[in-house]
């Protein structure tokens, strides 16, 4: 995707749009998972975005700050309630630092893909490595990626299929640089809509060297939220590192 940034899915007018089209439903075990997990010591989101999964967190009385690049989402996040509440520290999820350290660090929703290089995404687990307390865990939530098993490596899937509107994801995959271009194209009475979004896709034991790397080892994975065994049928991850002894 010529011109691609990640200003293009994270702007001003996706970040109107993502709560709308991209609350996952997953909210409530995601934050039963971390709140559990935290155990009352507090928490780092990486890439915060508007709070979906902070917000509630919060709510739920674990202290949650945040990272994220894009002024807009925390904008959108500044508008809910509570959302005056999360501290952010604006920039890189794989450079920038907060500080101090935390019982948990977390990075949701395949965020980890946004990272468009093995570098980035290394430096992506040494940096949650640097936020960690000795006894605290890094969490990462992410599909199973399936486009290099796809026929031709270029596919359309119907996301919706509704009486007014449809919604198409457009996807081709590389293989040598494992990323993904994808459009989430809305077709509608009203317009079409594209929303564009680059990706790099990276199979759960790639990550478990990444994690090494950053002297991080796994602790558990499971295939979801409510931990569901991980198998080979699993479509997603939740993936829980830990400092290696
Ligand atoms: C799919 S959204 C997820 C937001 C939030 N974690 C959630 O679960 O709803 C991805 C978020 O990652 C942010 N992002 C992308 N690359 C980033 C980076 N390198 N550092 C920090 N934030 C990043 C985007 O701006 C966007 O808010």
């Amino acid at each position: 995707m010529d011109g691609y940034t990640p200003m293009t899915s994270f702007g001003r007018d996706e970040s109107l749009r993502y709560d709308a089209e991209d609350t996952r439903g997953d909210e409530a075990q995601a934050v039963a998972f971390l709140a559990k997990l935290a155990g009352g010591r507090d928490a780092l989101e990486f890439a915060v975005g508007t709070g979906r999964i902070a917000l509630p967190l919060a709510a739920a009385g674990v202290s949650v700050d945040g990272i994220e690049m894009s002024p807009h989402m925390v904008e959108r996040m500044r508008e809910k309630p509570g959302g005056d509440r999360i501290a952010v520290t604006m920039g890189d999820m794989a450079q920038v630092g907060t500080g101090r350290t935390y019982g948990l660090v977390y990075l949701v929703y395949n965020t980890i893909g946004n990272l468009l290089t093995q570098d980035d995404q290394v430096r992506c687990f040494e940096n949650a490595a640097r936020h960690l307390t000795a006894d605290g865990v890094f969490v990462v939530e992410c599909l199973v990626p399936t486009a290099a098993q796809r026929v031709g490596r270029q596919f359309v899937d119907a996301e919706h299929v509704g009486v007014d509107y449809v919604v198409l994801d457009v996807c081709r995959y590389d293989p040598v640089s494992q990323i993904l271009d994808e459009s989430h194209v809305r077709i509608s009475p009203s317009g079409i809509t594209l929303g564009p979004i680059r990706v790099r896709l990276a199979a759960p034991p790639e990550f478990d060297l990444m994690a090494r790397l950053a002297g991080l080892s796994l602790r558990h994975r499971w295939g979801g939220w409510d931990q569901e065994p991980f198998t080979q049928d699993s479509q997603r991850h939740v993936s829980v590192y830990e400092r290696s002894s």
